[in-house]
């Protein structure tokens, strides 16, 4: 049964390769409006095909994908862009124009848009990735972060409810990865957009997701809040990840030490929170 609280709800799916690779397993997943997702699996684990799938760029043998409510094989292909917008894991897979300007423009303006309005989309998504500077560059030009977002802007432009990225922050230094969640977070957070983050990188989705689903072998282990998939240390090994590493360390310190800390922060922010409630403050600002 369509849910009307989701942007995207699939069931059941299975998708297998032309040449037998099984990808998917009866996978169930959703996107509640408005929430901010993480897809976290290791490599070869099916994030890349659940994404073509969701985005009906792989049919799949089994199972059923609905946006908004409306089962995807009878959205037409226009109204389909115009909702879920897809970034892939390589921008040059997205990048084709000469300039930036007209890479961003290119989707609009197969809209039919009027140029003024073709030219207001472009500004409000360059700006909205922090990249209108760079309009009038040369895309062959850009340095890989910048065309990550320029790739995310393309799709931005097209007005999307539903954004789905392939791991945007894979081959970004830490400080391009943190500008990338920041941008995501207030696209989510101030713009409204449904987000669904495919990562392995599993310390930063404290900072920005509010559901995880963790992926195995094509098969969904778990999906819930980030705090209680990101805490659960025998399900993540499983699917061959770790804990943060923030967290790990609390948990040694909990375990192998018996520091008597309250729960399991995932955050330094939180680590330094909950050491603070257990140091004595008369050693604190001491100096040696
Ligand atoms: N075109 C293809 N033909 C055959 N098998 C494929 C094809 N693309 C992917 N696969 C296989 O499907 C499985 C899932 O791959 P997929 O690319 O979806 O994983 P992923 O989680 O995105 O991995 P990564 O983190 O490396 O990007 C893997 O076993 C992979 O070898
Ligand atoms: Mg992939």
């Amino acid at each position: 049964m369509a849910d009307p609280g989701f942007a995207v709800e699939a069931e059941g799916l299975s998708f297998s390769y032309t040449d037998g690779t099984r990808a998917l397993h009866g996978v169930d997943f959703c996107l509640r409006k408005g929430e901010f997702t993480a897809l976290l699996a290791s490599n070869g684990s099916g994030k890349t095909t659940l994404i073509k799938v969701l985005g009906g760029l792989a049919k799949p043998q089994k199972g059923t994908v609905r946006i908004f409510g409306q089962k995807l094989g009878r959205i037409p292909r226009l109204k389909l862009y115009q909702t879920l917008g897809i970034v892939f894991q390589n921008p040059s897979d997205q990048l084709f124009a000469a300039t930036v300007g007209e890479d961003v423009a290119f989707g609009p303006r197969n809209l039919g848009l009027d140029p003024d309005t073709v030219d207001l989309r472009v500004s409000e998504a360059l700006e909205a990735l922090s990249a209108l500077h760079l309009r009038e560059r040369a895309i062959h030009h850009l340095s890989f972060g910048e065309q990550k977002r320029v790739a995310i802007a393309g799709v931005l432009a097209m007005n999307p409810s539903v954004l789905i990225l392939d791991e945007p922050t894979a081959g970004l230094d830490p400080s391009g990865e943190e500008l990338m969640v920041r941008l995501l977070q207030r696209l989510n957070r101030n713009g409204g957009l449904s987000i669904v983050f495919a990562t392995h990188s599993i310390d930063l989705l404290p900072l920005c997701a509010d559901t995880v689903c963790v992926l195995n072998l094509g098969t969904v282990l778990c999906q819930g809040s980030a705090r209680d998939v990101l805490c659960n240390h025998e399900m993540l090994k499983l699917a061959g990840l770790r804990l943060p590493y923030v967290t790990s360390l609390l948990m040694e310190m909990k375990d192998l030490d018996g520091v008597p800390i309250e729960g399991l922060p995932l955050t330094v922010k939180e680590a330094r929170e909950r050491l603070l409630e257990i140091i004595p403050p008369e050693i604190l600002f001491k100096k040696a």
